[in-house]
């Protein structure tokens, strides 16, 4: 069941996300009433009491506005490519900028004798990226701290999303195939996109506007 806020809810994403966003919404005047940093609530009033935040980790965003439970949000290329949720993607805000990648121990020779086994939170991705190019691999579906698997013999090769390369770097692994660029994106619930575009343009605008001017 619906709670009755009338006015348009924004799922954010937790950390790095949260961190670019916040000042574009800032450009829009819409601020969290408390800092979301250190606040134990989900859900966050705003400088203007039509719009509210919901706080979320990033692989729920998509989820939270395919379902209206919130009627817009921002969520990484690389997590709306993974879940495929029924949301519109407006906007491409720039932000949170890496690459999606394959990448494995340095210097070390790939089996061909057998499927790679594919260590990775992007299970979809990577089996649609493997596919693509003719090779069937075995999935080993992560959470977490990719760089660690092939390392302890958890699968030949990686998934993840590189930006300096440093965390590969720091356990001795290298990239090898960029599989998409990645950035962050506005999305839409799509019913809450026809009913309350009276309140989301304006927003579009001053996003578009701020974006622009980067
Ligand atoms: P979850 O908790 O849902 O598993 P997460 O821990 O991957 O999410 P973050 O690390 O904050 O959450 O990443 C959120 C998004 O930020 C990613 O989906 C990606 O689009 C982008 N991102 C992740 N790592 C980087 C990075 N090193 N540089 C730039 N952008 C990144
Ligand atoms: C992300 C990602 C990589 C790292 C890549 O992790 O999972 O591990 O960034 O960035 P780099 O190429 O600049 O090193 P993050 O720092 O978000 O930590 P996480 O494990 O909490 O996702």
């Amino acid at each position: 069941m619906k709670d009755d806020f009338l006015g348009l809810t924004i799922a954010l994403s937790k950390g790095r996300i949260l961190d670019e966003t916040l000042p574009l919404f800032d450009k829009a005047n819409i601020r969290p009433l408390e800092d979301m940093n250190k606040s134990r609530k989900l859900i966050f009033g705003t400088s203007n009491p039509n719009v509210r935040f919901l706080l979320l980790r990033a692989s729920d965003v998509p989820t939270y506005v395919e379902h209206g439970a919130a009627d817009i949000g921002i969520s990484g290329k690389d997590t709306l490519m993974e879940y495929n949720a029924n949301v519109y993607e407006l906007m491409d805000l720039n932000i949170a900028r890496c690459r999606l990648m394959t990448a494995g121990i340095k210097g070390k020779t790939l089996p061909n004798n057998r499927r790679l086994r594919i260590a990775t939170k992007y299970a979809n991705v990577a089996r649609e990226y493997f596919a693509s190019k003719g090779e069937q691999v075995d999935i080993i579906k992560l959470y977490g701290s990719m760089e660690l698997a092939p390392l302890v013999g958890l699968g030949d090769l990686i998934v993840d999303v590189v930006d300096t390369g440093n965390t590969l770097r720091a356990n001795g692994l290298e990239p090898f195939d960029e599989i998409c660029q990645v950035s962050s994106r506005l999305i839409a619930n799509p019913v809450s996109y026809k009913r309350k575009l009276a309140q989301i343009q304006p927003i579009l605008d001053i996003l578009e506007e701020t974006i622009r001017g980067h």
